[in-house]
């Protein structure tokens, strides 16, 4: 298996680069935000919790993330490998997928990260709150909410990466495809021979 993480802030193209990198490497997208979205839609108990913190920019209770990280994982027997998108975000994430790969017997093979500034952040969120239905993005005091807890909470998670050698920054200003040739470079160095 070939797992990759794609980290950094809200708004930094995570989405963006994942569609395009599964359709190259033939992996799984795993993004906790679009199935926590999709939990909502469907009005599930675990949607309903989600809801309450995704609307003010916090994030979810690790335990119901994981939960269903895990049981996304066994749904999915027989990937070639996963791409995971928002996850992890905690360094308690970040030890749970570990132990979810050591169960596996497979590992994370890269961690690339998306460096954006914030103004540019805010400015694609607002944006994209215009047209995307997700009340997440259309109040500025939510969005930078969602910095403050990337800063707070996430940061630390690429630490734990740096220390496994694992880590790789990218810069996530320019062209969509610009960007996804850098990742795709720093990707292939990590690939199976
Ligand atoms: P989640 O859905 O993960 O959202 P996010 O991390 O806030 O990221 P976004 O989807 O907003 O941005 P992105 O980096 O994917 O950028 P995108 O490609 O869309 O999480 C939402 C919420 O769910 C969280 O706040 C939390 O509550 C909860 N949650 C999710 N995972 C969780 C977890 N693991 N633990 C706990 N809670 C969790 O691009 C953004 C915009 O920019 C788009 O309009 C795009 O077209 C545009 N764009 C992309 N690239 C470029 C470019 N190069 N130039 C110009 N514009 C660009």
């Amino acid at each position: 298996m070939f797992n990759l993480i794609l980290f950094g802030p809200p708004g930094s193209g995570k989405g963006t680069q994942s569609d395009k990198l599964v359709e190259k490497y033939g992996l799984v997208h795993l993004s906790t935000g679009n199935l926590l979205r999709e939990e909502i839609s469907q009005m599930t108990p675990l949607g309903i919790e989600a809801k309450a913190f995704m609307d003010k920019g916090q994030l979810v209770p690790d335990e119901v993330v994981i939960g269903m990280v895990d049981s996304y994982f066994d749904k999915h027997r027989g990937a070639k490998g996963f791409l995971f998108d928002g996850f992890p975000r905690t360094v308690a994430q970040a030890v749970a997928l570990d132990k979810l790969m050591v169960k596996k017997k497979t590992s994370i093979a890269a961690v690339v990260a998306l460096e954006v500034g914030e103004d540019e952040l805010v400015k694609r969120l607002l944006n994209r709150g215009k047209t995307s239905g997700r009340s997440d993005d259309t109040d500025e005091i939510v969005i930078r909410k969602r910095f403050a807890v990337y800063r707070n909470d996430t940061t630390p998670v690429a630490v734990h990466y740096r220390k496994a050698g694992k880590f790789t920054p990218i810069v996530g200003e320019g062209s969509v495809d610009g960007i996804f040739s850098a990742i795709c470079s720093a990707v292939d160095q990590h690939l199976p021979s």
